[in-house]
């Protein structure tokens, strides 16, 4: 049986490591504080933001919610964002995607300051990334790294398949695992013979979007296997992108969905915001 690589639990520990250290900055006087922006009233949206100030109550992080109407211009958010920035008593600032249609995701994103932006979306922070700089990981895919690290699997010179190439997951993932050592491949929707490249993976994480389609006979012999989509099937039931059952018995190890990568983001997220204060007292 495979190990069961359980997020839900590792989440957990990191949590409790970030509230450590923000009560060691508070006997210091310090406090850390997260700017959350939502607008409009997408129920997703809503629950991933009560989430997000969920973990902050808990770590001891401050949490500023801004709900803005679902009609807020573009320039009025701009303008709340450029008023976080200036903002010393603020850490991080989130903007909760999907944003409305008639407001540019990406202006909005390239207008948080590259010192707050605990997502890790703005192209300076892409940018460090790919050099080696010092700026903040995407949540998601530094979360998949701790899962991987903290179950004892080595990464260098593994080979590694990223099935999906998204700003926010696939390129990221890419980039770490590259970090890391690994040999690493990354396949899309015009990959040919996708099957073939993902049975060479000793590491496969998938973000494709798509329930269950990758089963056992994508998998190789032993593998370590990531799950990152998370859909609701037509009975009101959680999967991911991986047919679980399928894949199990040929894994070395397994994300399970839901309790995989799905409560990392969140963890990294609070590690992000103790990482923005110390990036700002060296900037
Ligand atoms: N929408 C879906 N995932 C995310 C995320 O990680 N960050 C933000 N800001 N919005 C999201």
């Amino acid at each position: 049986m495979a190990i069961r690589i359980e997020g839900k639990v590792i989440s957990g520990i990191i949590k409790d490591e970030v509230k450590k250290s923000v009560e060691e900055l508070k006997n210091k006087g310090v406090e850390i504080t997260l700017a959350v922006i939502q607008v409009g009233d997408d129920p997703a949206s809503t629950v991933y933001v009560g989430n997000k100030k969920k973990a902050c109550a808990y770590t001891g992080i401050n949490s500023k919610a801004y709900n803005l109407p679902n009609d807020v211009t573009e320039q009025e958010l701009l303008a709340l964002i450029a008023e976080l920035n200036g903002d010393d008593s603020v850490n991080g600032i989130l903007v909760q995607l999907p944003l409305p249609k008639h407001i540019s995701e990406s202006r909005v994103i390239e207008a948080i300051s590259p010192k707050k932006d605990v997502d890790g979306f703005h192209v300076q922070s892409a940018g460090a990334l790919m050099t080696g700089e010092p700026g903040f990981l995407p949540c998601t895919p530094a979360g998949i790294i701790e899962l991987i690290k903290r179950t004892g699997i080595d990464i260098t010179g593994k080979e590694c398949v990223v099935v999906g190439r998204s700003n926010i997951v696939g390129k990221p993932m890419a980039m770490l695992l590259l970090r890391e050592n690994g040999t690493v491949t990354v396949c899309h929707s015009k990959t040919k013979d996708l099957r073939a490249v993902t049975n060479r993976a000793d590491i496969l994480v998938v973000a494709m979007g798509r329930p269950k389609f990758i089963d056992a006979s994508y998998i190789k012999e032993g593998a370590v296997v990531i799950d990152v989509g998370i859909h609701r099937n037509e009975n009101g039931k959680l999967c991911g992108d991986v047919d679980f059952d399928s894949a199990e018995p040929k894994a070395y190890a397994i994300t399970p969905v839901p309790g995989g990568v799905g409560p990392m983001t969140i963890a990294m997220l609070m590690k992000n915001c103790v990482e923005a204060y110390k990036l700002q007292q060296t900037l």
